[in-house]
């Protein structure tokens, strides 16, 4: 196991006086996971609802755990190419979205896997809240599967009230 801490700046509106964002100065830690990562379903399980697709990637994809204060957030990358890696799976917690924790563990995989892959995918539903947070976070429209999600699972699937039927898979330069 391999536990990388470092700092960051956190805007907590909570603590405003009338004078804008407090600042804070807070520990983080990233940790890569390499066994036992069936632990983390709970977390796996609110990007991709289907665990027998979580079982395809889960074991060959290099699983992060973002913790500050107790865990946060996961991700997983796996290897698809020797030039690309793809972004499998990312959550965070429903009570801790939007306090940049997702973003925080796109930064690091970005480093992480500089020098290693040319650049990294991601594939999504074609709706603004997740196209916004990874474009938010330097990936741009790749390409698209039509009829993604009406081909490939027996309900329609919905986000956002949206019913998923394109795969959009954006990508970032690494
Ligand atoms: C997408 C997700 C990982 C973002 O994690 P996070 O820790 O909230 O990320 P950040 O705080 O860094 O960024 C939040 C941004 O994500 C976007 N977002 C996407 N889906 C969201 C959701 N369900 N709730 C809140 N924000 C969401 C928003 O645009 C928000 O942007 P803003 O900060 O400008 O308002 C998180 O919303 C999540 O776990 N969603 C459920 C799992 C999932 O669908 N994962 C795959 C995403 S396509």
């Amino acid at each position: 196991m391999s536990r990388l801490s470092f700092t960051t700046f956190v805007c907590d509106c909570s603590l405003q006086q009338g004078f804008g964002c407090a600042i804070l100065v807070v520990d983080m830690d990233i940790e890569i996971i390499h066994e036992n990562k069936k632990r983390f379903l709970d977390l796996l399980l609110l990007a991709d609802e289907s665990e027998a697709m979580i079982d395809k990637y889960l074991e060959r994809g290099e699983m992060f755990a973002l913790y500050d204060d107790g865990l946060k957030s996961i991700c997983v990358v796996t290897g698809e190419s020797p030039d690309t890696c793809e972004l499998k799976n990312i959550a965070t917690y429903e009570k801790w979205h939007g306090m940049g924790y997702g973003s925080r563990l796109i930064q690091y995989i970005s480093e992480f896997y500089k020098g290693k892959y040319r650049s990294m995918i991601v594939g999504t539903g074609d709706v603004p809240s997740g196209r916004c947070f990874y474009e938010k976070n330097g990936f741009s429209l790749s390409h698209r599967i039509s009829n993604f999600f009406t081909d490939n699972y027996d309900h329609p699937m919905f986000e956002d009230g949206i019913q998923l039927v394109d795969m959009i898979y954006l990508k970032k330069e690494l």
